[in-house]
């Protein structure tokens, strides 16, 4: 078991990275409208990250995945693959944007709604979200991971969802996934204690229904086995000694 403390200038390609993939999200909101097919999300955010980026899209034959991104509409839990599928109204969707550059990756995702959504759609992405930053908000040196994923369980089974348990967040850095896997459910005090310059994500998903979750056969979609509706937000974050650093913050998100 090695965890991996980043030194301050493999923290400042971190921060560069990091800012990458959070300006992929902002660049490609304003195509996640009806009509759009997952497919043509996919070939903007690639074509955006090759070109305008000068990086590469972290997901693309990473373990035999076909594609730049991943988009997990609805139901779908994680890792789906863009397809000729086309959004209408009323769907969710979660874009997951890896990118790396100059010998490191950054790790973000959020959720869109596509046109308009039911109260229960919306609310259900509100808690996801609220369940990461709350999880985030925790971190400092001497953090364990049983407080950080305490602290998102807690959160949305009072909201009566679930935490989906089959998948977890990671530390990242010159590997896509490293050690620790970070649970997004536990107990306050158990598990290992965070140390400054350790960078992991919290990725929560969250389910509408059970937390059980099923693969599809095309070896990477993960869907909900009750075929419920499913939430996901995904930040990077550096451990400071007294608290943290997103290094994933959208334009939206930054106060600097
Ligand atoms: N970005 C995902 C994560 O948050 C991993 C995707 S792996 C892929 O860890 F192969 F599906 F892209
Ligand atoms: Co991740
Ligand atoms: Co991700």
């Amino acid at each position: 078991m090695s965890i991996i403390i980043k030194n301050e200038a493999e923290i400042e390609k971190m921060r560069i990275v990091g800012r990458l993939a959070a300006d992929v999200l902002d660049m490609i909101a304003p195509h996640v409208v009806p009509g759009v097919t997952t497919n043509q999300l996919n070939d903007l955010c690639h074509n955006f990250i090759v070109d305008v980026q000068q990086a590469i899209p972290s997901p693309l034959n990473y373990r035999g995945f076909p594609k730049s991104i991943c988009t997990s509409i609805n139901h779908q839990v994680c890792h789906g693959i863009p397809s000729e599928k086309k959004l209408k109204s009323g769907d969710i969707i979660n874009i997951d944007i890896t990118v790396f550059k100059d010998g490191f990756h950054g790790d973000t995702s959020m959720m869109f709604c596509v046109g308009t959504v039911s109260a229960h759609a919306q609310r259900l992405c509100d808690i996801a979200r609220e369940s990461l930053f709350l999880g985030i908000e925790q971190i400092k040196s001497g953090t364990t991971l049983g407080d950080i994923g305490n602290a998102i369980q807690t959160h949305a089974e009072k909201n009566r969802y679930s935490v989906v348990q089959d998948y977890c967040g990671h530390g990242i850095g010159r590997d896509f996934h490293e050690e620790p896997q970070v649970l997004h459910y536990g107990v306050p005090g158990d598990g290992l204690a965070l140390e400054a310059g350790m960078i992991i994500t919290i990725e929560p998903m969250i389910n509408q229904g059970k937390h059980h979750t099923k693969s599809l056969g095309d070896g990477w979609t993960v869907v909900t086995k009750d075929h419920s509706l499913s939430a996901q937000y995904e930040h990077t974050i550096l451990v400071t000694e007294n608290g943290y650093e997103i290094l994933t913050l959208r334009a939206a998100e930054r106060t600097n």
